[in-house]
């Protein structure tokens, strides 16, 4: 990597000309809610898994012992090094497939381009870094569809497969149950603060590595060891993702805040106000949270904080707690934190504690 003192060349600032940072430029969950009742209900016995239970990808049953799974993503630059946000766009993609428990088969690359601002050669780059990853997914890159635009976009449809028996949703999670999480939060306030020089590209180096991190032996191991319900945290942070587990399950949650992990520097960049608008929009949707008086007000947006590539949220049965701890250690996850439990409710009421 190259700065502007050591390099000739003027130096191009990918994430300067995006308006907002990875899944922090998402719709925000309200609008949403909006929009989507326009969109017909479906009720046909071979669609498994539809936009009704907010998972993170369609799942389409072919025979009892298959189904597809598909899932589309894409966003603005999120780092400045072209290779790394086309390897971090990869990774976000693909994850979905895994949260459903799901192996990617192949992909479609979406290629959203600023020929008059940018060289192709940047684009390849993108492409270059996003082939890396999913090389590494064993998904084969078949095909792909570019537009010029004003802002740069790049993202990718994956299609999976599953067993129909074998899927992770967001429906199933006990009262009971402990949450685990696989990979620590503030990717989105980190972003923000590279957007605005309130850091260096340097300062990024642990939140790319979390970023490009696949989850697909986090999902491995979770399908081994026996989880209720899971999902990946994305743009809609911890608390939205959350939600869609404790509505569609039926059930409540208390989050220990002191074992929720995080990235270096992100609270203290949210202590100085340095949060994305996605992040603020996600924190303005979980206004039902109760929270200990003792969390600071910086500190609760980070557990609303727009995650790029974020990890797995996982409700476990808590007598496979310790296997599945255990197993995300072994695997390398990022993180491998128990950071709550489920409780009987009312259905998607959300309390946060400064400790156990
Ligand atoms: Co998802
Ligand atoms: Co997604």
């Amino acid at each position: 990597m190259t700065d502007a003192s050591t390099d000739q060349k003027p130096r191009i600032r990918l994430t300067a000309l995006s308006h907002g940072a990875g899944c922090a430029c998402k719709l925000g969950p309200a609008e949403l809610t909006q929009v989507l009742r326009h969109v017909p209900g479906i009720r046909d016995p071979r669609v498994l898994v539809d936009a009704a239970t907010r998972d993170d990808a369609a799942v389409f049953r072919l025979t009892d012992s298959r189904a597809i799974v598909a899932t589309v993503d894409f966003f603005t630059p999120i780092v400045d090094d072209a290779r790394a946000w086309g390897a971090i766009a990869a990774a976000n993609a693909l994850s979905d497939v895994y949260a459903m428990g799901g192996t990617p088969l192949f992909a479609l690359n979406l290629v959203g381009w600023p020929r008059e601002k940018l060289p192709p050669e940047l684009l390849g780059e993108v492409l270059g870094g996003a082939a890396e990853v999913t090389e590494r997914a064993k998904c084969l890159v078949l095909g792909g569809h570019s537009i010029d635009s004003e802002e740069p976009l790049f993202g990718m449809v994956v299609i999976g497969e599953v067993h129909p028996d074998r899927m992770l949703t967001n429906a199933g999670a006990c009262a009971g149950d402990r949450l685990v999480l696989t990979k620590p939060l503030g990717t989105g306030i980190l972003s923000t603060a590279l957007k605005r020089d309130a850091l260096l590209e340097s300062g990024m180096a642990d939140a790319v590595r979390v970023m490009t991190t696949l989850n697909d032996t986090a999902a491995r191991a979770a399908l081994a060891v026996g989880v209720s319900a899971g999902t990946d945290v994305t743009g809609f942070g911890l608390l939205g993702h959350l939600g869609n587990i404790l509505r569609a399950s039926e059930v409540g949650a208390e989050l220990v805040f002191d074992e929720v992990p995080f990235l270096a520097h992100a609270r203290n960049l949210a202590a100085r106000g340095v949060v994305p608008g996605g992040t603020k929009r996600n924190f303005e949707a979980a206004a039902g949270v109760e929270w200990d008086d003792d969390i600071a007000p910086a500190d609760r947006l980070l557990l609303a904080d727009a995650q790029t590539s974020g990890g797995l949220l996982l409700a476990v049965p808590p007598e496979n707690e310790a296997a599945l701890v255990e197993a995300l250690r072994a695997a390398g996850t990022p993180a491998a934190a128990v950071i709550g439990r489920l409780t009987e409710g009312p259905a998607g009421s959300v309390r946060v504690v400064r400790r156990a």
